[in-house]
């Protein structure tokens, strides 16, 4: 990984911006359309295993860790055939998909935490069977457990046994850092995004955690980011962003993304995706984001 230049900008109030004129978290509510703060906001992408991937920074480098591994009870899901998504087909997308062992939980956590400097958060994004195995093991690692918060979905997805329409953060802390806003709900409430990258979340649920953990100019980072949702929302609020993940695909939808909001450092094997257009992406539906921000 290289290091990425702390490029902090001096100033930024996010009251004299398009989308903002409270300079709080609440004011999207209001808002329909979300544009960055800052032109150009510097990213660095690896194809890399998670562990091994964190395993290659400077302990201490981190100001905010937000992740979505692949965790194993999605396996579950795509077992017993409720996640279509996920299933194995020519229209559909497993193939990008590589679990992440929830007995790997303990050496992710561990290294999570010597990447974050003190007084950091690290957020979890999971489902309730995944909170009972990962809590215990994120707190031996060092962390202290807040609670989790919801991300309310609006409609409901997969399950038989009341569909979820919901899924977990888990809210943990490393040292001591106050929220930048005490006034923000529990439930965060964005709709689903369908037909995307397999299980994309939309960046506006990453938006209120870097609003609530960071600040402009700080270092995001997501070991196992998919199609760059967290890099996405982290660009769009002028914090730097580092993101890995496994499959070389999902850091090409990733970079493509990202390179909206300038250049950053992409793996030499990543070509622009403009130049080529792989199968899997092809069969996807295109993803209906949302683009109005946290529904009020
Ligand atoms: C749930 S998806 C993340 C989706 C992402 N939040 C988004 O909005 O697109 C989990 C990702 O973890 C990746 N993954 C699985 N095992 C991994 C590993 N050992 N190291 C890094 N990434 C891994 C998968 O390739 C997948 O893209």
């Amino acid at each position: 990984m290289i290091a990425i230049e702390a490029r902090r900008p001096a100033s930024i109030d996010c009251r004299q911006t398009p989308i903002c004129n409270r300079g709080d978290l609440r004011c999207q509510s209001r808002r329909r359309k979300i544009a960055p703060l800052v032109t150009a906001a510097p990213f660095d992408l690896a194809t890399q295993d998670a562990v091994a991937w964190l395993a290659s920074m400077a302990a201490g480098s981190v100001d905010l860790v937000i992740t979505d591994p692949a965790y194993e009870s999605l396996e579950k899901h795509r077992a017993i055939g409720t996640t279509t998504r996920l299933k194995h087909s020519k229209a559909s997308s497993n193939d990008w998909f590589r679990i992440f062992p929830n007995a790997r939980f303990g050496e992710l956590f561990r290294e999570l935490y010597r990447v974050l400097r003190d007084d950091t958060h690290f957020y979890l994004l999971c489902d309730a069977e995944t909170m009972f195995v990962a809590k215990p093991q994120a707190e031996e690692a060092g962390f202290k457990f807040w609670k989790p918060l919801v991300w309310d979905k609006c409609t409901i997805g997969m399950g038989y046994h009341y569909r979820a329409r919901y899924e977990l953060i888990l809210f943990f802390e490393k040292g001591k850092r106050r929220l930048n806003d005490l006034g923000i709900a529990d439930i965060i409430t964005v709709p689903r995004i369908r037909g995307g990258y397999p299980a994309e979340k939309p960046p506006e649920v990453a938006d209120v955690l870097i609003r609530q953990s960071s600040t402009a100019g700080d270092l995001v980072v997501d070991p196992f980011m998919g199609s760059g949702s967290v890099g996405v929302a982290a660009a769009r609020l002028g914090r730097r962003f580092a993101g890995n993940d496994v499959n070389p695909q999902a850091v090409k939808v990733a970079a493509q993304r990202l390179r909206e909001f300038g250049e950053g450092h992409v793996p030499a094997d990543i070509a622009p995706m403009r130049d080529e257009q792989p199968d899997l992406l092809a069969s996807l539906v295109p993803p209906k984001r949302s683009e109005g921000g946290v529904m009020s």
